[in-house]
């Protein structure tokens, strides 16, 4: 039983890795992401980061639909923080973290 759930973490990592889980954004991963963005992470990214698409306008961090953050960086400033920007390792599991990169790379079109 263990082992069964070791192989399905080392899977999940696997895919985040390889960036897979981000090809495969679903329409709930996205509201999850824009939730957390908005209000349900602690704290909510909108009271620090413009994001038109949330309706956010925060002016502590830079503006998202400027920077168009890819995928990695997102991930990389969620994990360590930056500044005066928290991590948020210990406050938000891995699939609510990949929710919120997802979402950030839809609504602004980051990475491309
Ligand atoms: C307390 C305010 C604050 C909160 C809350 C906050 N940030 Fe930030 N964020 C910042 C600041 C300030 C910077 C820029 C630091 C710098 O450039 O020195 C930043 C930088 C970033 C960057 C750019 C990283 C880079 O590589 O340049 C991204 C992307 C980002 N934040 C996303 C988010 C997301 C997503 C959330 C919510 C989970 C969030 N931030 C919450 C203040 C905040």
């Amino acid at each position: 039983m263990k082992h069964v759930v070791l192989s399905a973490a080392a899977a999940v990592l696997w895919m985040g890795v390889a960036g897979a889980s981000f090809a495969a954004d679903s329409d709930a991963q996205l509201e999850k992401g824009k939730a957390l963005f908005i209000s349900d992470a602690a704290p909510a990214c909108a009271v620090c980061h413009t994001l038109k698409d949330a309706g956010s306008a925060g002016t502590i961090g830079p503006d998202l639909d400027e920077l168009k953050p890819d995928a990695a960086r997102i991930k990389k400033v969620l994990q360590e923080g930056m500044a005066v920007m928290p991590s948020y390792a210990d406050s938000l599991d891995e699939t609510s973290m990949d929710a919120i990169v997802a979402y950030v790379v839809h609504a602004t079109g980051g990475g491309k």
